[in-house]
């Protein structure tokens, strides 16, 4: 469709036009003439690569800018607009892997007010066309996913669809089905309904995508950079079987048709409670109604604020006049309904040249490719450093250095390379050759089967005893408060350490040879490293640094052992029989306690005395030896609460089911997976009154009651 040069051309044209909008604006005529041509074409271009290819290479904020100027310049001059143009119309996103249905009504998108200027002027228009002095507004998350319309006929779930070009959409009823959040089965009937289309949006929360990408890493494939492109990615995979793996949730935020037309609820706020009633996630209770433009900015405020607190990434508030009966003086544009406006949130990607790349050693020897950047801001943060993950991600999105790259900073996952623009290519871009040496001391590098990271096997590699030293000094491990990455590094290089053991045989002199140490400072590090001996054996196993040893497994085995020692003593099997230890985790384990320069450092740590063996008290309590597992939710506190509880009685709490659990305890909305193989395995299940009558003589429940009241639980 476009050959290369042009694409490049393109490109070029397009961060021109974005580098001029100011001058856009002002265009006189003959200036905006040409002006719109540009844009137009450039649009186009940028539609085809987002809709048909599927690989953006500008980010949304910045095809709204373009879209924007070309807009504003059409409206300043209406002699221009021409039918072909693209505000003339809704792009398409149809594949041809799935058959089209056509929508009840087009499903548009929605005008966009980056300022409160912006969403003053909406609300100047809204006023005028409708007479009100004041309106009422309906204002809700904008949910950052993938577009869906669903059908419902005499109350029952029969088709879903993707947005499409807005007329027609993919029919993907299959693969919604799996929605777990979708019901398949709604009593539309109770409103007088017999048949409704609602708009909604699939989502995947943060921590289901956190987990999905860690899995994906694992696997040795490329994580996804957001969760909208892993929830568009998801509702269209051709097997339904896999969908219903990925942990899809769906929120509806409209009712676009309904027949008969006379039980279209008269106002918005009461078609989603609606919505609610029956059984659909819907934006309540986090939408509002609002009196006047005032109210409606505050709240898209108070929203911007915590937007990064929400479970779903959501890109801005959706402003809705409330009653529908203004719709019609309102109407419609061909590209947006007039009774709505999305207030988008500062973005979240943005693109930048990638100018170097170098390579870090990690705590365990993992090599990381770290891309270089011309520093950008995103999202009120300068990003000048991006994580390339592996080899794998580097080859399969072909990254080079000079290349252009879309960079997006989602909440808190760290910057991420979306794509690279490769259409920009001068062919002055160098692939980006992997070192075979360790950066840091040189020894040859190894990739061990069935892993996608490079690795420094290199135990006394000094960028990875430095990052082992700053570990066992950090805040979960031995808080050896002052024992930076800075001080580590200072402490290895004048030769006083060489592993964490000689950190407990330093005198206030040595110290006091550190750069920027003086007396005082040296004392007080003296002093946080002696006070850390009685951390407890949890805290030393984790400072260790065992691969795959994190805090909880730490946790449990401190529970479970009486003395480090056993670790190195006990067969593998009879780790791997621990509540919560697998087999990656009792080899690695055992693989630690195999090599003899470990076994010294913890011989020095015993010598210097470094607590190494369980106290009393965390082998008492009335639980002792009980596992426990929770399902649904409680009406005392939350589950890690209930699980904080149980492991300060002695007890063991834990995720899943297995042969070793004693009670699964059931609160309300129990999981059906977790009770099932309860039942298969015999296990005895207790309710929360059970619960809370066998630990009920140790805790104050009254207590716990006022914590967790506070933060939202019921008793
Ligand atoms: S209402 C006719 N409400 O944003 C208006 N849309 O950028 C129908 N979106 O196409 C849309 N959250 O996919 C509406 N609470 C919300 C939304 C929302 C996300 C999406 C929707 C729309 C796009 C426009």
């Amino acid at each position: 469709m476009y050959t290369q040069e042009r694409e490049r051309e393109l490109i070029e044209l397009t961060r021109k036009l974005l580098s001029e909008l100011e001058r856009i604006r002002k265009a006189g005529k003959e200036e905006a003439q040409e002006y719109v041509q540009e844009l137009r074409e450039v649009i186009n271009y940028h539609d085809y690569k987002y809709y048909v290819q599927a690989s953006p290479v500008i980010s949304d904020y910045e095809y709204d800018q373009l879209f924007r100027a070309l807009r504003d310049l059409e409206k300043k001059y209406p002699e221009l607009i021409t039918p072909d143009s693209p505000t003339q119309r809704v792009a398409s996103e149809i594949t041809g892997a799935f058959p089209t249905v056509r929508h009840y009504t087009p499903m548009l998108s929605l005008d966009n007010a980056y300022t409160e200027e912006e969403l003053r002027d909406f609300d100047r228009r809204v006023r005028e066309l409708t007479g009100l002095d004041v309106v009422e507004y309906s204002v809700e998350p904008k949910y950052d996913g993938a577009g869906i319309a669903l059908l419902y006929r005499d109350d029952l779930f029969v088709r879903g669809a993707t947005r499409g070009d807005g007329e027609t959409g993919e029919d993907i009823t299959n693969n919604l089905r799996t929605v777990r959040t979708i019901p398949l089965k709604a009593e539309f009937s109770r409103f007088g309904i017999r048949l409704i289309e609602l708009r909604g949006e699939v989502l995947i929360n943060r921590e289901e995508f956190r987990k999905m990408n860690e899995e994906r890493l694992e696997e040795g494939l490329p994580p996804f950079a957001n969760p909208r492109n892993a929830a568009a990615g998801s509702i269209r995979l051709q097997n339904p079987a896999e969908v219903a793996k990925r942990k899809l949730d769906a929120v509806v935020y409209q009712v676009s048709y309904v027949e008969p037309e006379s039980r279209h609820p008269n106002t918005h706020y009461e078609a989603i409670e609606m919505l609610h009633l029956l059984g659909f996630k819907t934006p309540f209770p986090d939408m509002k109604l609002c009196k006047g433009i005032d109210e409606v900015i505050e709240y898209c405020r108070e929203w911007e604020e915590k937007r990064e607190e929400y479970p779903y990434e959501i890109d801005g508030m959706v402003v809705k006049v409330n009653r529908k009966e203004y719709y019609e003086v309102l109407g419609f544009t061909s590209h947006h309904p007039r009774w709505a406006i999305a207030f988008k949130f500062k973005p979240k990607q943005a693109t930048t040249k990638l100018i170097d790349v170098v390579f870090q050693v990690g705590r365990v020897g993992t090599i990381t490719p770290v891309g270089k950047l011309e520093p950008v801001e995103i999202g009120g943060v300068v990003v000048s450093s991006v994580s390339l993950f592996n080899e794998d991600f580097i080859r399969e999105k072909d990254i080079r250095i000079g290349d252009l790259v879309l960079v997006e900073r989602a909440g808190d996952v760290i910057p991420y390379v979306v794509e690279v623009i490769k259409e920009a290519r001068d062919g002055d871009e160098v692939p980006i050759e992997f070192p075979d040496r360790c950066p840091s001391c040189g020894s040859k590098l190894v990739k061990l089967p069935g892993e996608v990271a490079w690795r420094c096997i290199n135990i006394s590699c000094p960028a990875q005893v430095v990052l082992r030293l700053k570990h066992w000094g950090s805040r979960e491990a031995m808080d050896i408060r002052g024992l930076g990455e800075a001080t580590s590094k200072a402490l290895y290089e004048k030769g006083l350490v060489k592993d964490v053991g000689d950190l407990y045989y330093l005198k206030v002199v040595d110290l006091m040879k550190l750069p920027g140490f003086a007396e005082k400072s040296a004392m007080n590090l003296y002093n946080a490293i002696q006070e850390s001996k009685n951390r407890g054996l949890d805290r030393v196993l984790y400072g260790l640094g065992i691969r795959y040893v994190g805090l909880t497994t730490a946790k449990k085995l401190s529970q479970v052992i009486d003395s480090i020692w056993d670790l190195r003593d006990m067969p593998v099997e009879k780790l791997e029989a621990i509540e919560g230890i697998g087999d990656v985790v009792a080899r690695s384990i055992k693989e630690f306690f195999s090599r003899e320069e470990n076994v010294k450092v913890i011989e020095k740590l015993d010598r210097a005395g470094v607590k190494l063996r369980r106290t009393k008290l965390e082998k008492e309590g009335p639980l002792k030896g009980m596992v426990f597992v929770f399902t649904g939710t409680l009406r005392c506190c939350s589950r890690e609460r209930a699980g904080e509880l149980v492991e300060s009685l002695g007890g063991t709490f834990s995720n899943s089911v297995t042969s070793k659990t004693t009670y699964l305890v059931v609160g309300e909305e129990p999981g059906r997976t977790k009770l099932r193989r309860a039942e298969q395995l015999g296990i005895k299940l207790l309710n929360e009154e059970d619960f809370l009558n066998m630990v009920k003589d140790y805790v104050d429940l009254e207590e716990l009651r006022r914590e967790e009241k506070r933060e939202g639980y019921l008793f």
